[in-house]
C-alpha cells in the first residue's frame, strides 16, 4: 500500500506573523489526529528559513515551490535546488501550471528542472495537467501525457521512484470545481502507466496527488480512488482547520 502524500502549496500567501500562526495549529492539530500520512508544506522561498525552523522535529516536511534548472550562476532572481537543499527541503514543485502560464516554462525546461531537484537530492513534485480547452477537444490524455513522458525522457530509470506526481487539471485550480473521483482515477491510471512503461517496478510506488479544489468536503471520495495517494492543496491549505481534516481524510481517520 502506498502512503498518501498531503502537500500544501501556499502559493505566494502568506507572511511571517500568519505563517508562525498556521504552523503552530497544524502542529497542534497533528499532535490529535496523529500523523499516519506524509504531509508538507511547500512554502515561498523567502519564508523558508522560517518555516524549516517551524517544523523542526515535527511530521511536517518542507517543501519549495520552484528550483532553477541550473546548479548556480548568472540566474538572477533564481533559486537552485542546492539551496533548498540547505534549508531541509524534502520537496519542491516543479511545473505547476502556474509556471507554465504565467513563467512560459516548457515541458522540457519542467523536465530539467526535475532532474535538478534530484540532484541536489530533493523530491520533485512534478505537475501535469489539462485546460478546459484541452478536455472539451478531448485531448486530456494526450496532453498530460505528453507533459509526464517529457520529464520521464530525462531520468534515469532508477529515479522513477524518487519523484511525486501531481494531476492538476488546469480548469480545477482555484476555481472550487474539482474532476470527479472518476475523471480524475482515469488519469491518474493513465499517468501510472506511463512511469509503468519506464519502470514497472518504481511506478507502484510512486505517490500521484490529485490538486484542484480539493477541500475537505470533497477529499475523502477523490482519495478513496485506488490511484490518487494524496492531494497538492492550494486554498485549503491555508487554513489550518482545513488542511488538518484533509489529513484525516487521507488517512481514514
Ligand atoms: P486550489 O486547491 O486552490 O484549487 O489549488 C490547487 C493547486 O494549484 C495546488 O498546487
Amino acid at each position: 500500500m502506498r502512503r498518501k502524500l498531503v502537500a500544501g502549496n501556499w502559493k505566494m500567501n502568506g507572511g511571517l506573523a500568519a505563517n508562525a500562526a498556521l504552523i503552530a495549529d497544524v502542529k497542534a492539530g497533528l499532535a490529535v489526529v496523529g500523523v499516519q500520512a506524509d504531509i508538507a508544506v511547500c512554502v515561498p522561498a523567502p519564508y523558508l528559513a522560517q518555516v524549516q525552523a517551524a517544523v523542526a522535529g515535527s511530521a511536517l516536511a518542507l517543501g519549495a515551490q520552484d528550483v532553477s534548472a541550473h546548479a548556480s550562476g548568472a540566474y538572477t532572481g533564481e533559486v537552485s535546488g542546492a539551496m533548498l537543499a540547505e534549508f531541509a527541503c524534502k520537496y519542491v514543485i516543479v511545473g505547476h501550471s502556474e509556471r507554465r502560464a504565467y513563467h512560459g516554462e516548457s515541458d522540457e525546461v519542467v523536465a530539467a528542472k526535475a532532474v535538478a531537484a534530484l540532484k541536489s537530492g530533493l523530491t520533485p513534485i512534478v505537475c501535469v495537467g489539462e485546460t478546459l480547452a484541452e478536455r472539451e477537444a478531448g485531448q486530456t490524455n494526450a496532453v498530460v501525457g505528453r507533459q509526464i513522458d517529457v520529464v520521464l525522457s530525462v531520468l534515469d530509470a532508477a529515479d522513477v521512484e524518487k519523484i511525486v506526481v501531481a494531476y492538476e487539471p488546469v480548469w480545477a485550480i482555484g476555481t472550487g470545481k474539482t474532476a470527479t473521483p472518476a475523471m480524475a482515477q482515469d488519469v491518474h491510471a493513465m499517468l501510472r502507466a506511463r512511469l509503468a512503461a519506464k519502470n514497472a517496478g518504481a511506478a507502484v510506488r510512486v505517490q500521484i496527488l490529485y490538486g484542484g479544489s480539493m477541500k475537505p468536503d470533497n477529499a475523502r471520495e477523490l482519495l478513496a480512488m485506488s490511484d490518487i495517494d494524496g492531494g497538492l492543496i492550494g486554498g485549503a491549505a491555508l487554513k489550518a482547520a482545513d488542511f488538518l481534516a484533509i489529513v484525516q481524510a487521507a488517512q481514514g481517520n
